[in-house]
């Protein structure tokens, strides 16, 4: 019995030296003090040694069965360091190789120009909203004192779903929900995506509007063209001028076309603002009474003034952006320059 104990230590010893894989080590642990393992059998069978012996064979088996987990605990170690010390070998980093750039993201200009028109209209104490860009005939054109076949129909080439049904044409439509909406007195402002079949270079079919509208007491032009003055100094600084033109628009009366110092040459003229120093900004005017009335608005009570930029143009002016098509591709060769 003593030289079996012997020979199992010996050769245990043996093939753990030589267990090149952990796979192999278990095997070795199996095939030694597995359940049914050389030395586990052994140990199982002390109670049929003559007990004279027992003592003595006993504690040789124990001093074995230690040795063995020492020696496959220290195997199992020395193998985990070795794959460590591969694996790191493998995975070394070179710290001197130059980073990969991360990828910032931006916002669209168009975002921008929004952002920071709504900001100056909050401050200012409007209630921003946002109302359908399918919209009916009725609020489109009917209720802002277009009537059907009237020329002002012309201006604006619409796109139509059925008969009463379009895309809407200007943010206008937003005035009319809002006297619905909203008991005067009251300021909101819109912005929003509009409809027209209009398509070349500085025309989309998409483009992008905003409108304000302010009903109160005794509000004369006089209170527009202040609040405007605000606005622009808010949007182009301390130094822009404006310049104001009549125009006809049938909901405002009187109405008026609106410039600003141009922001490319700030005003010394250049050939995007043909020389002049002013670029269009936007239409507005005074609410027409008849919208009030069909509103259901007393107009003698109450006056207001409306006022509609389109903010594509302003974008292309002020990036100098060729094509207005830049603006809706979604291609990032472009936008990456927008930074
Ligand atoms: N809706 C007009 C347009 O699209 C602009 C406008 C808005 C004019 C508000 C007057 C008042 O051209």
């Amino acid at each position: 019995m003593k030289q079996k104990l012997a020979q199992i230590l010996e050769n245990s010893t043996k093939e753990i030296e030589l267990a090149q894989d952990l796979k192999i080590l278990d095997e070795i642990r199996i095939k030694y003090c597995g359940k049914s393992g050389e030395l586990t059998q052994i140990l199982r069978g002390m109670k049929d040694i003559p007990a004279e012996e027992r003592k003595e064979i006993g504690s040789i088996a124990n001093s074995v069965r230690e040795k063995i987990e020492k020696s496959l605990e220290d195997k199992l170690n020395a193998l985990e360091t070795a794959k460590l010390n591969a694996d790191m070998e493998k995975e070394k980093i070179d710290i001197t190789e130059p980073a990969i750039g991360v990828k910032r993201g931006t916002l669209h200009p168009l975002t921008r120009f929004n952002n920071k028109f709504i900001e100056i209209c909050v401050e200012m104490g409007f209630t921003v909203i946002q109302t359908p860009e399918i919209e009916t005939d009725y609020n489109n054109f009917e209720a802002l004192n277009v009537p059907k076949n009237h020329p002002a129909r012309d201006m604006q080439d619409s796109l139509y779903i059925t008969d009463s049904i379009l895309m809407r044409t200007h943010t206008s439509t937003a005035q009319v929900r809002a006297m619905k909406m909203f008991k005067p007195p009251f300021k909101i402002v819109c912005p929003g995506r509009v409809y027209r079949n209009d398509d070349d270079s500085s025309h989309s079919p998409i483009f992008n509007q905003f409108e304000a509208l302010v009903i109160d007491e005794n509000v004369s032009l006089k209170d527009f063209m202040a609040m405007i003055k605000q606005m622009l100094i808010k949007l182009y600084g301390e130094n822009v001028k404006m310049r104001v033109r009549p125009a006809y628009f049938p909901f405002t009366e009187p109405s008026i076309e609106i410039d600003a110092t141009c922001q490319i040459c700030q005003g010394k003229g250049c050939s995007l603002c043909k020389g002049t120093g002013f670029s269009e900004f936007f239409g507005g005017g005074i609410v027409n009474p008849k919208i009030l009335e069909m509103a259901g608005i007393d107009s003698k009570k109450y006056s207001g003034f409306a006022f509609g930029p389109g903010i594509d143009r302003s974008v292309m002016v002020t990036n100098k952006i060729p094509n207005i098509k830049y603006l809706f591709r979604n291609d990032l060769r472009f936008l990456k320059q927008m930074r």
